[in-house]
């Protein structure tokens, strides 16, 4: 039971009981994930003060510049995770291959894996815009004590055990579920304690805004673009109101908060869509079924996509149920 002035710390051994396997393996986890974000958020506060922004030289695997603190973010969340010895594996955005850990000790008793995308929304870091942190946990399939395979980074989204973001926003929060409702706790920087704020969050069946780039509106499918028109035409509640900020994790709390969808069609410049299915949308479609909203491809449930390779990319549409449902209609009406 959440009560008042509860701490994350608290909130983690209280809950623990409520997990599937028991052992306090997936507590340790989260808590890991709780100090990468008090540690990142620090650098994140500090991108306007010190010469750690702009591009770090570097293309990350998906053919993009490396921002500094992506690849701060990066390093500390692989660090964290490493040396506390708290998972088997780890995958991320920022790296080319998955990440083996202790694959040569048999002691290395760990079951759980992570994949991260350290730093969502990096472009708005260079202009004081709200920026995140995805996680996404399984437990591997391949046996405990073995070096992990790519079996056990590529299983659907349905199979996750944890998900959640870090927002670096006016407030930083820490949003997460482990299958039971999503909770979101908010950072007292004075303190350096995550405190619950918001528990059960919940998307408002139905909502008035709208996300999506509409730079890209010529490249969208036709269906995106019905629904688009929907969305602005006077009738009943609508127009919707249009919200886009360029980071899938603030697009999403506001969403989740307010009430909306959140839409990442496929484009002729990129036909599968722009999001990575493991490091972004599994996570948020979990987070989103947790949290009475919906994610789909447009034909599908995302956490029902078959994953091929770690850095696969899916068109995304994701929120409030009634929203994407009608956006669903559109797809596939045509
Ligand atoms: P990342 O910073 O991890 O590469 O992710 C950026 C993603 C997502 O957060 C955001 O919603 C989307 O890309 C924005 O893309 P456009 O600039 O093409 O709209
Ligand atoms: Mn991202
Ligand atoms: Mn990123």
């Amino acid at each position: 039971m959440s009560q008042k002035n509860q701490t994350l710390g608290e909130f983690i051994i209280e809950n623990q009981s409520s997990f599937k396997y028991t052992s306090g393996e997936l507590s340790r986890l989260i808590n890991s994930i709780r100090l990468a974000a008090k540690v990142v958020n620090h650098e994140v506060n500090k991108a306007g003060l010190v010469d750690i922004i702009g591009n770090y030289g570097e293309t990350n695997v998906q053919g993009e510049d490396q921002q500094k603190l992506d690849v701060y973010a990066n390093d500390k969340f692989i660090q964290t995770l490493t040396n506390r010895n708290i998972v088997c594996g780890i995958a991320s955005e920022e790296e080319d291959d998955f990440i083996s850990i202790n694959s040569q000790d048999e002691n290395n008793q760990n079951k759980y894996i992570v994949l991260i995308d350290p730093l969502d929304g990096s472009t708005n870091i260079d202009v004081n815009v709200s920026v995140g942190t995805i996680f996404s946990v399984y437990r591997r399939v391949t046996p405990v004590g073995t070096p992990v395979t790519i079996k056990d980074f590529l299983q659907k989204g349905s199979q996750q055990v944890a998900a959640g973001y870090i927002i670096y926003g006016t407030s930083t929060m820490l949003v997460y579920t482990t299958g039971h409702g999503v909770n979101g706790f908010t950072l007292n920087p004075a303190m350096g304690t995550f405190y619950l704020s918001h528990p059960d969050m919940t998307f408002p069946d139905e909502g008035k805004i709208y996300s999506v780039n509409e730079g890209n509106y010529v490249h969208f499918p036709q269906g995106i673009k019905n629904y688009i028109k929907y969305c602005q035409m006077e009738e009943g509640d609508r127009p919707y109101t249009s919200r886009y900020i360029g980071s899938l994790v603030s697009d999403f709390h506001r969403n989740m908060i307010k009430g909306g969808i959140y839409l990442y069609p496929t484009t002729s410049k990129d036909p599968n869509g722009k999001l990575r299915l493991l490091y972004e949308c599994n996570p948020m479609a979990f987070l989103a079924e947790q949290a009475n909203g919906k994610a789909s491809d447009g034909f599908r449930r995302i956490m029902e996509v078959e994953p091929t390779e770690l850095h696969q990319r899916v068109p995304f549409i994701c929120g409030s149920k009634n929203m994407v449902e009608k956006a669903e209609e559109f797809m596939q009406s045509l």
